[in-house]
């Protein structure tokens, strides 16, 4: 049967439980599918924004907290909050930061939060910058996931989206389009037993703007210096913006 997108108002409870049941072998799945190269996107965007050593900062959608873990290696003093709406992804993030903390790697307060980034449980201002990685494309509003992490920043900070871009070349679009439509259900197949939720990575592109597009929302959305960096020739890019 041919795979079929949740209507609008099904797509949060939808994602919800994709994520939930793909929560334990996750981290394994995401290495193999970018060949482990979101850990190097990921560290460049902790370039654009961290500022200094301290500070407080949130990753919203954050999963199994990999980044959040990785923001709070980087910080000598401050607070790191990972905010998601799957139980079982947090679940891992929590199991992840004790690991982390019994080898010593990390110094910062962490608290893991389960809720919706559509509606975040925070003040205005409350942090120094907030990243969002791979998750925007899954929320069922993307201009109001921007708008509520530009709320939650105060003036000065940044607000970052890592996600899927806009593969360049000749050869490559075609390429990239059918590794991540054909291959990576039967890696999710092959790892987690689950090729459904893994035929959704793919197609929960098919309605998400370009980086072009993400820019304009993050114009709308009140930010300034708004630009994108492209990565692994274009297929993923990194939109960043500062709350005025
Ligand atoms: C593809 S994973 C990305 C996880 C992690 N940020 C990473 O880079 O690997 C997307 C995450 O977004 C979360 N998510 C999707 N919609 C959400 C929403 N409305 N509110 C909170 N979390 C959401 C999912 O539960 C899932 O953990």
């Amino acid at each position: 049967m041919p795979f079929r997108l949740p209507a609008q108002e099904e797509k949060a409870q939808y994602v919800l439980s994709q994520f939930d049941r793909i929560a334990r072998g996750y981290d394994l799945a995401n290495d193999c599918i970018s060949l482990g190269m979101h850990r190097l996107w990921k560290m460049q965007a902790l370039n654009e924004l961290l500022r200094g050593q301290s500070g407080n900062y949130l990753d919203v959608c954050c999963g199994t907290g990999d980044l959040a873990m990785l923001i709070a290696r980087r910080l000598t003093s401050g607070k790191v909050t990972g905010l998601d709406f799957s139980g079982n992804m947090l679940d891992v993030a929590r199991s992840r930061e004790a690991k982390h903390r019994n080898q010593g790697k990390a110094a910062v307060q962490l608290d893991w939060f389960k809720g919706d980034a559509l509606a975040l449980p925070f003040r205005d201002d409350s942090f120094d910058g907030a990243i969002v990685s791979f998750g925007l494309r899954n929320l069922s509003d993307y201009q109001k996931g921007i708008d509520e992490m530009a709320r939650v920043v105060r003036p000065g900070g940044k607000v970052l989206n890592l996600d899927l871009g806009k593969p360049e070349g000749l050869l490559f679009p075609t390429l990239f389009g059918f590794y991540f439509s054909q291959i990576v259900p039967i890696i999710g197949q092959v790892l987690q037993k689950d090729r459904k939720a893994y035929t959704y990575l793919p197609e929960s592109k098919r309605n998400y703007p370009d980086p072009e597009g993400i820019s304009e929302l993050f114009r709308k959305a009140g930010l300034s210096h708004v630009r994108h960096i492209k990565l692994a020739s274009g297929s993923v890019a990194l939109t960043c913006g500062t709350v005025q």
